[in-house]
């Protein structure tokens, strides 16, 4: 029954016309990762390669998310479902409005109500404003776990951040700690990572 309120879900959005974004796109990018994923990461928005190809995640930010998902013993094919705020890549990669967000959200308020992860990541400001609020800091609440909706959120800084300033790595890297703890304490205590 779950899997075909998913993929009903997945074809309404295939087809969404809510906002100005769905005039660029070239693909909707749904989302992707299991859908008893007990970690849910989420960033902005797609990028160029995630519009071509209509995954998340797969240009430069994406390639150092593995990574890091890698490290920590998780991955997108088991613990992490990978979705956006925005689900059509914004003109220039700018950042998604205001009114994008919110037409956009009641997607991914699905998407995490099915799959009903424990964890949810926020990668970046842009995830912290779209599903916590709107006047939140990215640099003040990073590292600090939320409960939001009966869910343990970490807030931490995008992967395009760590690109351009790899100076905030170490911070990121500390926050990807707690949230193997995390994982270990709500949902699989014997967790293997060979980083922590
Ligand atoms: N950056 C994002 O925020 N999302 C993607 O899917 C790719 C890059
Ligand atoms: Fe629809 Fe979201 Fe795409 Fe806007 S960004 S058209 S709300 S799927």
């Amino acid at each position: 029954m779950e899997v075909n309120s998913f993929e009903r879900l997945r074809a309404e959005v295939s087809q969404c016309r809510r906002c100005n974004l769905c005039q660029g796109r070239t693909h909707v990018v749904f989302g992707e990762g299991p859908q008893t994923a007990s970690i849910m990461c989420i960033g902005e928005g797609p990028g160029y390669y995630e519009d071509q190809l209509g995954r998340p995640f797969v240009g430069a930010s994406g390639q150092l998310l593995d990574k890091i998902l890698a490290v920590c013993g998780f991955s997108r094919q088991e613990q992490v479902f990978i979705g956006n705020i925005v689900k059509c890549r914004p003109p220039q990669n700018r950042d998604p409005l205001p009114e994008e967000r919110t037409a956009c959200l009641p997607y991914l308020l699905r998407q995490i109500e099915i799959i009903n992860p424990p964890i949810i990541v926020l990668l970046g400001a842009t995830a912290l404003k779209g599903l916590i609020d709107a006047e939140a800091r990215i640099t003040r609440l990073r590292g600090h776990w939320m409960q939001w909706q009966g869910r343990w959120v970490m807030p931490t800084y995008h992967p395009s951040a760590l690109l351009r300033n790899a100076a905030l790595k170490r911070d990121a890297w500390e926050d990807f700690k707690l949230v193997i703890d995390k994982y270990r304490e709500v949902v699989d205590p014997q967790h293997h990572s060979d980083y922590h």
